[in-house]
C-alpha cells in the first residue's frame, strides 16, 4: 500500500455527485430558456461519508454508487436520501483494505482456509487507534486440562508447561512499532482487542488454522482517528463504555451458565483493560459472573492457593505467574454486593492489594472470608486492571509427587487454577 494511496481513502469527507441534466440541440428557444434556468440551480449534493445500515448486523459508508465500486465495496442499499448508497466492505483471506469499518469473514474448512491474512492498513494519517470487534470467533482452542476435587489426585497431571498453550490454531494482530495483543485461539466471540495505529504502517490479522473441521467468525475492523475517545486511551487493547456490562478472559465461554471444570485460560497474556469514568462515578467494582462455590467452578480462578487444601482467593506476592493487576483493589466483607459499595469508606477486613489471583476474587484481610468471592474494587482512577499470565500453569512435577493441594497444584481443588476470569463490571457512583 502506498503512502498516497493511504492518504486518498478516508480524509476525503465529503462526496460529490453532479445531478446532470440533459440539453438538446433540437430544443426551440421556449424550452432551451427553460432548461436554463434548471441550469442555473445545477446541484452539488454534498453528504458525509458516514456510517450507515447494510442490512442485518452490518453496517457500511455511505459513498455515491461509483466510489463504492471503485473502493471495492458493494452496495447495500441507499443513504444520504438516495444520493447515496451504503457500501458494504468484506474482506477475505490474503485481501488488504484501507476503508473504515470493513468485515473480516469467514466460514469455512480450516485446511484450505488456513494461512488467513489480513491486511488493514490507516484510512488516512491521522488514525490513532484499529479496533477488531470479534462478532463471531469460532477456532480451536488450547490445550486444557480438567481440575478435580479428589485430594487423592488420580488424575494428576504433569502436563502445566502446555496447558493453556495454543498449539493447533492461532489468532494474532501485528502492531507495528506498537505493543502487540497477545496471541490467542478458541472462542472469543463477544471479545474485542484495540491497537494503535502508526501512520504509513499497516496492521495484519492473521489465522494459523492445523487439522480439519470448520472454523467461522465475522470480525469488524473499525478505525480512529486521533483524539477521537470513541478508540479509547492509548495502550489499552480492550475499552469499556456504560456502568455496567462483563469483562472476560480470551477463550473464556461466556455463553456457558455451567462451568466444566477444563475451563482453560490462555498463557502468555498481557490483556490490558480501560473503563470511561462515566460522569459522577468514583470506583468500579468487579465480581463473578457466575460464583464459584467450594466443588463447584465459578467465573474466577488464576494460579495457586498458598492455603493449601482450601481453595481461595491470593493477594499481592502470593500471585506471581498469573494474576490480575488491580491497583489498591479492595473488598470488603461486608459489602459483597458489587452494587453496595461505599465510595470513600474503608471498611473492616480491608487489605489494599495490587494483585489479585488464587481459586475466588478476593482481598479481604481474613483467610476464612478469602473462600468465597467477593465484589473487589478499586477507587484509583483512570479505572484499569492487567490480566497477566505466564507461559505455564503450576501442576505436579511427577504424579507421584506430594503433598498434592492446592498450593502445589492448580487442578487441586475446585475451582481450579486455570479457569481465567468472566467479570461484571459496575462503575460506583460519587458519594
Ligand atoms: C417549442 O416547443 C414546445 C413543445 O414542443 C411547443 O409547445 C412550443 O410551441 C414551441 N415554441 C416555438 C416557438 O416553436
Ligand atoms: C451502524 O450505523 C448506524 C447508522 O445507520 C449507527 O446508528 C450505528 O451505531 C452503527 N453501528 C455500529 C456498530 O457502528
Ligand atoms: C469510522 O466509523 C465509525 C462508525 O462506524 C466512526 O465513529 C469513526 O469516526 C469512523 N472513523 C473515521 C476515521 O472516519
Amino acid at each position: 500500500m502506498e503512502p498516497g494511496q493511504i492518504l486518498l481513502s478516508c480524509l476525503l469527507v465529503l462526496s460529490l455527485s453532479l445531478v446532470e441534466i440533459s440539453t438538446d440541440s433540437s430544443l426551440n428557444s421556449t424550452q432551451e430558456s427553460r432548461a436554463g434556468k434548471l441550469i442555473s440551480m445545477f446541484q452539488i449534493v454534498k453528504f458525509k461519508n458516514e456510517a450507515c445500515a447494510a442490512g442485518g448486523v452490518r453496517n457500511g459508508t455511505c459513498y455515491t454508487g461509483d466510489e463504492c465500486k471503485t473502493r471495492g465495496g458493494s452496495s447495500a442499499g441507499s443513504c444520504a436520501g438516495g444520493y447515496g448508497v451504503c457500501c458494504a466492505f468484506t474482506l477475505s483471506c490474503g485481501a488488504t483494505t484501507v476503508e473504515n469499518c470493513t468485515y473480516l469473514v469467514e466460514t469455512g474448512s480450516a485446511s484450505t482456509i488456513s494461512p488467513c491474512k489480513y491486511t488493514v492498513c490507516p484510512c488516512s494519517r491521522d488514525i490513532c487507534r484499529i479496533r477488531f470487534d470479534f462478532m463471531t470467533f469460532n477456532i480451536k482452542g488450547p490445550v486444557t486440562g480438567t481440575a478435580i476435587s479428589d485430594p487423592a489426585m488420580t488424575a494428576a497431571t504433569t502436563e502445566g508447561g502446555a496447558i493453556g498453550d495454543c498449539t493447533t490454531d492461532t489468532f494474532t494482530i501485528t502492531a507495528p512499532g506498537n505493543f502487540a495483543p497477545p496471541l490467542i485461539c478458541g472462542f472469543n466471540s463477544g471479545q474485542h482487542m484495540i491497537v494503535d495505529a502508526s501512520p504509513d504502517k499497516c496492521n495484519e490479522a492473521n489465522f494459523g488454522l492445523v487439522g480439519g473441521g470448520t472454523r467461522n467468525w465475522d470480525i469488524k475492523v473499525t478505525q480512529y482517528a486521533c483524539g477521537d475517545e470513541q478508540g479509547g486511551p492509548d495502550g489499552c487493547l480492550q475499552y469499556f463504555t456504560g456502568t455496567t456490562g462483563t469483562v472476560a478472559s480470551f477463550n473464556f465461554p461466556t455463553t456457558a451458565s455451567i462451568l466444566e471444570p477444563s475451563t482453560t485460560h490462555l498463557s502468555n497474556q498481557q490483556q490490558s483493560m480501560c473503563w470511561r469514568q462515566e460522569t459522577n462515578t468514583c470506583a468500579i467494582c468487579w465480581i463473578p459472573e457466575i460464583l464459584g462455590t467450594d466443588q463447584i467452578t465459578g467465573s474466577f480462578g488464576i494460579s495457586t492457593t498458598a492455603g493449601g487444601n482450601k481453595a481461595r482467593g491470593e493477594t499481592d506476592g502470593k500471585c506471581q505467574g498469573d494474576y490480575l493487576l488491580i491497583p489498591d483493589a479492595q473488598s470488603d466483607v461486608a459489602t459483597e454486593d458489587a452494587d453496595t459499595f461505599v465510595v470513600g469508606s474503608i471498611g473492616s477486613d480491608v487489605r489494599l492489594s495490587d494483585r489479585v489471583c488464587g481459586r475466588q476474587l478476593s482481598s479481604a484481610n481474613d483467610n476464612g472470608d478469602r473462600r468465597m468471592s467477593l465484589s473487589v474494587c478499586t477507587q484509583q482512577r483512570p479505572f484499569r486492571m492487567t490480566f497477566k499470565t505466564d507461559a505455564d500453569e503450576v501442576t505436579l512435577t511427577s504424579t507421584s509427587a506430594a503433598p498434592n493441594s492446592a498450593a502445589s497444584n492448580e487442578l487441586s481443588r475446585i475451582p481450579g487454577g486455570i479457569v481465567g476470569f468472566n467479570l461484571r463490571w459496575t462503575l460506583q457512583a460519587c458519594s
